[in-house]
């Protein structure tokens, strides 16, 4: 069996799954700690991971009463700036990737390679992606600008599922898919950029070996064995950030392959042949866990979240089933009524950490079914902007995989295939990041020939959803409402 663990931002996730690729056992753990001691800033102590991970092991372990474990694949939330001195020691919580506290470093950044739009453009030509609040290198300059004692200890840079792994293995290693949100990589040739990490002041020292997510990457160390239960000596594959082991964990491999997640946030992924780059750094382009192929992918910051909001605010207590069922009677584009999901900003297409979400649109004849179903199509229009921009750049896009819990209900999976204009395919499982960190530990000991045969091994679709012609029709003309919505309020929010 191969053994997948997830490091997220509420908690750590552990899945067993054996050679037909069936979830044999799986445990969770929450995170206790997260910190806030700003608005928009957000840190997490990653020793409450590495508790986590433990626990969620042993439990797992405990469910499955001599298993043998093969291997284990690491993912997690991406991005997150892990400090370490010297000695392997935690020198401050981590800045985690929704912390924003960083557009002064950013804007510092892009002035280092150039003026106006083009210190931007050339971050771009070596990094592939523009500098975003969400980077690990971003963070490090701020810690380097307000904290210049805790920076000039620093020995070591890891992401929080690499601090994990050094706590079982002892090795500093990260993969491709992961480090390209560093901001530190050339994403084009698949190392470290050495002129991004000379102009920023980063030693190429404090940076961890690069593997290809299936590689074999370090063991278990006897320390870890005696903590977790885990054989000492089973060897750990490097893995990949949670939008890239996610993606391996419902099959996007091929270059036209794609898929469309509505988890708290949504993402927009295609795996690509070669490095994509958006000019204006709209999409972020990344190496995939797919050895020698690349991705591009669009983030909205709030996709479940609008509709937790939604309900918690306005109908506490009321489930989800409830909800949707009402709004399932309000015809498509709910009357004229739009919603733009920015209650934490929003990444693509806008770039804008101080975008604020809106309704538009009420008149008198609206219901609580009307607001419910204009968030769930609010919604599936932003991710709907990463598939304009699929389209702007030449991006194919074959097949539609949706995961998350927009994937569940039917409403928003038939909302989802109206406005992408798109037969869209359902998974029989969708277990997330942990199980496509099982498949690549799977196939790095061996137990698949490659990651193609662990997917088709593993991943089956359930049900294929067509788009509906009037309803088609009635979208694309409130997706154009909807675009002229956040030009129109940018300076309102400013
Ligand atoms: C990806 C991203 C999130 C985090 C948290 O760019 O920011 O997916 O990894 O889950």
């Amino acid at each position: 069996m191969f053994l997948g663990l997830d490091v997220g931002t509420g908690g750590t996730r552990v899945v067993l799954v054996d050679k037909s690729g069936a979830l044999v056992a799986s445990a969770s753990c929450a995170h206790e700690d997260f910190r806030s001691p700003q608005p928009g800033w957000a840190e997490q102590d990653p020793h409450d991971w590495w508790r986590a991970a433990q626990q969620a092991i042993r439990d797992t372990l405990a469910q499955a009463p001599g298993a043998k474990i093969l291997a284990v694949g690491l993912t997690g939330q991406m991005h997150g700036a892990v400090m370490l001195d010297n000695d392997g020691n935690v020198l401050r919580p981590s800045l985690i990737w929704c912390d924003q506290r960083t557009q002064p470093q950013c804007d510092w950044l892009h002035a280092q390679f150039g003026p106006g739009n083009t210190g931007r453009a050339k971050l771009i030509e070596l990094t592939a992606n523009p500098a975003l609040p969400n980077f690990t290198l971003t963070k490090l300059l701020w810690v380097r600008d307000h904290e210049p004692e805790i920076f000039a200890r620093i020995a070591h840079v890891l992401c929080p599922k690499d601090y994990v792994r050094f706590r079982m293995t002892g090795s500093y290693a990260i993969d491709m898919q992961e480090a390209s949100g560093t901001l530190m990589l050339d994403v084009a040739r698949r190392r470290w950029s050495t002129e991004v990490l000379k102009v920023a002041g980063i030693p190429e020292s404090w940076l961890p070996q690069l593997f290809e997510s299936p590689d074999v990457c370090a063991h278990i160390s006897a320390e870890a064995a005696a903590a977790t239960g885990l054989p000492q000596g089973t060897p750990v594959v490097a893995g990949a950030g949670d939008q890239g082991a996610g993606a391996i964990g419902m099959g996007i491999l091929e270059p036209g392959s794609v898929s469309a997640t509505i988890g708290t946030s949504g993402v927009v992924f295609a795996a690509t042949a070669a490095p994509t780059r958006d000019p204006q750094g709209r999409l972020h382009t990344f190496c995939h866990a797919v050895p020698g192929r690349w991705h591009v992918m669009g983030v909205t910051q709030a996709a479940g979240l609008s509709l937790r909001w939604l309900r918690d605010t306005f109908a506490p207590g009321v489930d989800y089933d409830e909800l949707t069922a009402g709004a399932a009677k309000v015809p498509p584009a709910s009357d004229g009524l739009l919603w733009t999901p920015y209650l934490l900003g929003e990444r693509t297409p806008h770039l804008d950490p101080e975008a604020r979400a809106a309704f538009v649109g009420i008149h008198a004849g609206h219901t609580r079914n009307h607001f419910v179903r204009a968030v769930m199509e609010g919604v599936a229009f932003s991710l709907q902007d990463t598939f304009t921009l699929f389209a702007e750049l030449g991006i194919p896009v074959k097949g539609v995989r949706l995961g998350g819990g927009g994937a569940r209900g039917k409403l928003w999976r038939q909302i989802q295939a109206d406005i992408y204009n798109h037969t869209v395919d359902v998974l029989t499982a969708e277990e997330g990041g942990a199980f496509g960190a099982a498949l690549l530990a799977g196939v790095g000991c061996g137990g698949w020939a490659t990651l193609e045969e662990a997917c088709a091994t593993a991943i089956h679709v359930a049900d294929q959803i067509p788009p509906r012609r009037e309803a088609v029709a009635r979208y694309e003309k409130a997706y154009r409402a909807y675009r002229a919505v956040y030009p129109a309020l940018k300076n309102i929010h400013a």
